[in-house]
């Protein structure tokens, strides 16, 4: 039987009627028509499908939609603040040739703002372990590595002329 729950994306809320067995990735994906969050997967193991849920890092392909009905939960479409203008962390990926295919590449970037939001000066074995979870098939981490401390050095120049998001 369908279950009522609300869920606050980024901010925008959405009430839906969901079967209590259907996950937040599918949700996400074929509810809200938010594709940027990926199931590669779907057993915990690649990352692909990472989103932050009340400030924690999560896998959206292993969490139940009704479990996190009124949780603050936060996808790749949230990082930037607006339409036209991109985190410092997809910046970085961008500038850093750090997305090939692309399709890690939000995870990536979710377990990188997690990452950030509570390191916010990580050093290179940090940032190595931060992306443990997630794999990345194309780029060979380094770039993705690299790009990751340039966006932590952007967030800190960011946080300091009091621009931090
Ligand atoms: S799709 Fe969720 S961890 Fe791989
Ligand atoms: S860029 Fe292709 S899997 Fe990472």
């Amino acid at each position: 039987m369908k279950q009522q729950i609300e869920l606050i994306v980024n901010g925008d809320r959405y009430s839906l009627s969901v079967e209590p067995w259907r996950t937040l990735n599918e949700v996400l994906r074929d509810d809200l028509n938010l594709t940027g969050t990926k199931l590669g997967c779907g057993s915990g193991d690649c990352g692909a499908c990472t989103v932050i849920v009340d400030g924690r890092s999560v896998s959206s392909c292993l969490t139940l939609a009704v479990s996190v009905s009124g949780r603050d939960i936060r996808t790749v479409e949230g990082l930037a603040r607006s339409g036209e203008e991109l985190h410092a962390i997809q910046e970085s990926f961008i500038e850093n040739g750090a997305i090939q295919c692309g399709f890690c590449t939000a995870g990536m970037e979710m377990s990188a703002y997690y990452l950030l939001s509570h390191n916010p000066a990580p050093s290179e074995g940090e940032i190595r372990a931060g992306l443990s979870g997630n794999l990345c098939r194309c780029t060979g981490y380094n770039q993705i590595v690299e790009a990751i401390g340039v966006a932590a050095e952007k967030m800190r120049n960011q946080s300091k002329a009091g621009g931090e998001r």
